[in-house]
This record gives C-alpha cells, sequence and structure tokens, in this order.
C-alpha cells in the first residue's frame, strides 16, 4: 500500500463579505450573539459571476500551481460537496473540462456534507493506489448561500462559500494518511432536501444536538487517527479541525492541550463552510508558512448524515 501527502492547496473565496452587521438587517439576531455563540464575524457569498464553478476552479488552478502539477499529470479527480450546480454533469466533470485534465481517469462528486473532504483524501489514496498517475485533485467546495433557510435564525447566520483544494501525490514508502471513519444514517438532525422536496433545497438542523454529537465524535477521530498511525498528540506538527462552531474546536482544544501555535480557526471570516472547510484551513496555514514540506497534520471533519472521520496526513 502506498502512501499520499499533500504537494499543493490552494483557495477560491468570494470577494462579497457579508459581516453579522448586515445579517442584523434581514433577521432578528445580534452581532454578539452569532460572535459569542459561534465564533463567527463574517462570511463569503458568491454574487454576480462568482459561481459555485469560479470558486472551484480558482482553488483548483491555484492548488495545481502550488503543487507545479500540470493537468495532465492528474489521475483522479474528486469535488466534495452538498451544494454543486447540477446533479448530473457533476462538479468534477466539469471541473475536468475547466481545466483540461485527462479524460481517461475518474471525475465524480462525493457526498459526505462537512467531512466530505476526509473521505474524499482517503477514497483518493485507494484510487492512486490503483492508478497509473500519481497524482490526484481533491476538492471541497461549497456554494451554501443558495441553500439558507432565511427563515430560521439558528441556522441562517452560520454558513458561508468557498472552495479549497488539495493535489496529493502518492508514493510507495510513504505512510497511509490512516483515515478512520464512521456514518449513521440520520435525516433529524442535519438535512438538505434533494428533488425529493419537489420545490427549494434548504438547510435545517437541530443545532444543540448537532453540537452534542460533534463534541462526542471530535476526540474519537483524534482518539482513533493516532491509534491507526501509532502516533501521538506530539507527534502532530498541526491540528485542523472542521469550522462549525469555535466553541467545538475550544473543547478539543482544551481536552488536549494543544498549545495556540498548532491549531487555527478561520471560522470568524467564512462561518461553516462545510466540505471546503478544512481545505480552506490547509490553503491559509501553508500560505501563512505555518506548515510546510514534512509538516504531519491531523484532519477531523464531521457532520451531515451523520458522517465523521479523522487522518494524520503530511505535506510533501
Ligand atoms: O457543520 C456540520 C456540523 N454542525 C455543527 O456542528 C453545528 C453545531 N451546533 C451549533 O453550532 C449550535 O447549536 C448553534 C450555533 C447552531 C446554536 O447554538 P445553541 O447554543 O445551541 O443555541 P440554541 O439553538 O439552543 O438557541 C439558544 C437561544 C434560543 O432562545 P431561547 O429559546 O433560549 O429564548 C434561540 O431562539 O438563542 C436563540 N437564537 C438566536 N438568538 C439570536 C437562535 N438563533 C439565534 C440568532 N440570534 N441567530
Amino acid at each position: 500500500m502506498k502512501g499520499i501527502k499533500i504537494r499543493g492547496v490552494g483557495r477560491g473565496v468570494p470577494g462579497n463579505i457579508v459581516t453579522n452587521q448586515d445579517l442584523e438587517r434581514i433577521v432578528e439576531t445580534s452581532d454578539a450573539w452569532i460572535t459569542s455563540r459561534t465564533g463567527i464575524q463574517s462570511r463569503h457569498f458568491c454574487a454576480g459571476e462568482e459561481t459555485f464553478s469560479s470558486i472551484t476552479a480558482a482553488a483548483a488552478r491555484r492548488a495545481l500551481e502550488s503543487a507545479g502539477v500540470e493537468p495532465e499529470e492528474i489521475g483522479a479527480c474528486i469535488v466534495a460537496t452538498l451544494s454543486g450546480d447540477t446533479l448530473v454533469p457533476s462538479a468534477a466533470c466539469m471541473l475536468q473540462r475547466a481545466l483540461g485534465l485527462p479524460m481517461d481517469i475518474p471525475c465524480f462528486d462525493l457526498g459526505a456534507a462537512c467531512t466530505g473532504f476526509l473521505f474524499g483524501l482517503h477514497t483518493m489514496e485507494c484510487l492512486l493506489n490503483a492508478s497509473p498517475r500519481k497524482y490526484g485533485l481533491v476538492v471541497g467546495a461549497e456554494n451554501l448561500s443558495r441553500l439558507i433557510n432565511w427563515e430560521d435564525r439558528g441556522t441562517c447566520i452560520l454558513f458561508g462559500d468557498g472552495a479549497g483544494a488539495a493535489v496529493v501525490e502518492c508514493r510507495e514508502g510513504w505512510p497511509s494518511i490512516s483515515a478512520v471513519m464512521g456514518c449513521c444514517g440520520n435525516d433529524g438532525l442535519l438535512r438538505v432536501p434533494g428533488p425529493e422536496a419537489g420545490g427549494r433545497s434548504l438547510i435545517s438542523m437541530e443545532g444543540t444536538k448537532v453540537f452534542k454529537f460533534a463534541v462526542e465524535v471530535v476526540p474519537w477521530c483524534v482518539d482513533q487517527a493516532l491509534k491507526q498511525s501509532g502516533k501521538t498528540v506530539e507527534d502532530v506538527d498541526f491540528f485542523v479541525f472542521h469550522q462549525a462552531n469555535a466553541r467545538i474546536i475550544d473543547l478539543a482544544v482544551r481536552k488536549y492541550r494543544i498549545p495556540p501555535e498548532k491549531y487555527y480557526k478561520n471560522i470568524q471570516d467564512y462561518g461553516n463552510t462545510s466540505a471546503a472547510s478544512i481545505p480552506l484551513v490547509l490553503s491559509e496555514l501553508r500560505e501563512q508558512g505555518k506548515v510546510g514540506p514534512g509538516s504531519r497534520v491531523l484532519l477531523v471533519g464531521f457532520g451531515g448524515g451523520l458522517t465523521w472521520g479523522g487522518c494524520l496526513i503530511e505535506f510533501a
């Protein structure tokens, strides 16, 4: 079994910023409530020329550039999303066309909500083990602003749009990312209806229950990923948690006594971007030089499905 490492990362973020103060004018809420309960101060919404496709392509192009990898070298392309433009064609197929990826490779979307990027990395590791090409493109992209239920102040303040991408490389002798994952079918806690609704698809969530689920499942993901990889908390250079709520991250940080220089929050700027949240963090960390070649990063995702997972991945 060959393992994968991250060769390059990139992000695509709409320029249109919506602050908590902007939301105060639309729904009955306050900046103080949103900040104290979630940590969110603003989020980005696609508008005008900036669309799901454009931010997805921008993130992927930047990841290829930072990896120094040409589109024709890519062996598989996965877009993790719950908010693509169309059910068919998949976002990944449209990305194949936009970037000029090879036509003899699998390109497909992956639906695991906020755990999608993590499931995508694991799937990519499996695919590249069986591919003649050594590079893979994994994208997490969301345009959640079009799924927001503005009648529900408990959820409408949470979500944002964005895309993050990673080019991974697979090589003999590299360790597996030791992905651990879980699912538990539940359509009551977190739901975005599909065509069955016959109308608009809007996000609904039992926030407090999902919060409790997250607080239980995050340590499971950390412990199991460490166990599977034979590493300890001290062996990890950086912890990247899905950005759903700053309080969930704070609880994990406290539990594992993670020092401030080893974790990162950007939820204040983006809100919850579901599948995009982990690669958005990775892209900012790399840009700021907080991680680089050899850095070992522990990723934890959780969300709708319900789904959850963790893995330990290195930068090449
Ligand atoms: O990414 C997938 C995974 N998602 C998550 O992990 C999300 C997990 N859940 C959460 O982050 C939190 O549950 C929320 C941020 C969604 C909600 O926070 P909460 O502390 O669980 O609040 P709550 O829903 O229990 O509401 C508390 C109070 C209620 O008022 P009363 O009944 O106590 O009078 C709500 O009506 O806050 C009220 N409230 C608001 N007030 C002002 C709810 N939303 C708002 C709002 N502005 N936007």
